[in-house]
């Protein structure tokens, strides 16, 4: 019965955010979540879920019993129908909360709302927000490097640091950080910089906040769903990128969110400072 709603609401989500076209292997994956590990009673921050990626993560970390508060900056209502379509959980509800997560005091104002709507510790942090850029660098205008660097590198140590005080008290924590394949394949200049910051900075904080808090990254390659706003930023890319990778298709988001409730899940419990490639071998160098 549980999978039954659990079909129903994925369905809303795909009529909501107008995707048509799926891989089977996501109708497939549709009642895989009974092997995922439950995250029962757990709280999380995902950042930039009103919609995409942060969306589907919001998504799989309540279906593994984690409330979940919904970051957007600007997309209140947006935010607000992903609110709706989580499923319940036992303790508490699901909440949206806005905020910059490159402003140092949103980014501390965000996980103590959080914290005070779910009642207790925020315990997953997911820094899921980062938007993308393909310029070369001498095309890039500064403020646009600013927002890349900023949303991306700057903001995940800024909700970490946020966040980890109050996971060191409570005495368990997850963090889990978007990288992303351009990260090795290093043609994004800004987009690629960043990224690769990011699967350092998963490092260095894995070594500062062990033993309670455990940081890993993911980095995706081209998603599908994405791929028709890649086709409007940069079309060339878009054609290459599905010729590109090994396996013969892309990653979809529902694939990264899992990813990500496994990163938080026991079965994870002795991995930290990884970046999990998801992205069908795309980042494999060919000669
Ligand atoms: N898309 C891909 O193919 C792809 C591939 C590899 C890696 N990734 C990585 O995966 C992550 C998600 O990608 P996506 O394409 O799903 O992202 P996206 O569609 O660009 O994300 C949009 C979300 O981010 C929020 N956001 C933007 N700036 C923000 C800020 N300063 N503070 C808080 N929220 C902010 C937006 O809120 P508002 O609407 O309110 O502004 C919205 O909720 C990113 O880190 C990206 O680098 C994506």
């Amino acid at each position: 019965m549980k999978y039954r709603s659990l079909s129903r609401l994925f369905r809303h989500y795909k009529r909501r955010f107008r995707i048509r076209e799926l891989p089977q292997l996501v109708a497939d994956m549709t009642g895989t979540h009974a092997t995922m590990a439950e995250l029962a009673g757990h709280r999380a921050v995902v950042t930039g879920a009103s919609r995409n990626l942060g969306a589907e993560i919001a998504l799989r970390l309540a279906a593994s019993g984690t409330a979940v508060a919904v970051n957007y900056r600007s997309s209140r209502d947006e935010a607000e129908v992903v609110v709706a379509s989580l499923p319940d959980v036992d303790h508490g509800r699901h909440l949206a909360v806005g905020g910059d997560v490159s402003d140092p005091s949103d980014s501390e104002r965000i996980i103590a709302e959080a914290k005070r709507a779910l009642d207790g510790p925020i315990d997953i942090l997911v820094n899921n927000a980062g938007p993308y850029i393909a310029k070369p660098f001498l095309e890039l205008e500064e403020g646009e490097f600013d927002r890349v660097w900023n949303v991306k590198a700057k903001a995940t140590y800024l909700m970490t640091r946020a966040a980890a005080p109050g996971m060191k008290d409570h005495g368990w924590g997850r963090i889990v950080n978007l990288s992303a394949s351009s990260a090795y394949v290093r043609n994004r200049s800004i987009y690629t910089l960043a990224n690769a910051a990011i699967i350092t900075l998963t490092e260095e904080l894995a070594l500062e906040l062990a033993p309670e808090i455990l940081v890993n990254a993911i980095a995706p390659g081209q998603i599908y769903e994405s791929l028709g706003e890649l086709r409007e930023k940069a079309p060339e890319w878009a054609e290459k990128v599905m010729n590109s990778t090994p396996r013969g298709r892309l990653v979809t988001r529902r694939e990264l969110a899992d990813m990500v409730v496994l990163l938080c899940s026991p079965v994870f419990d002795s991995v930290t400072g990884v970046t999990v490639p998801v992205d069908g071998g795309l980042r494999l160098n060919t000669f």
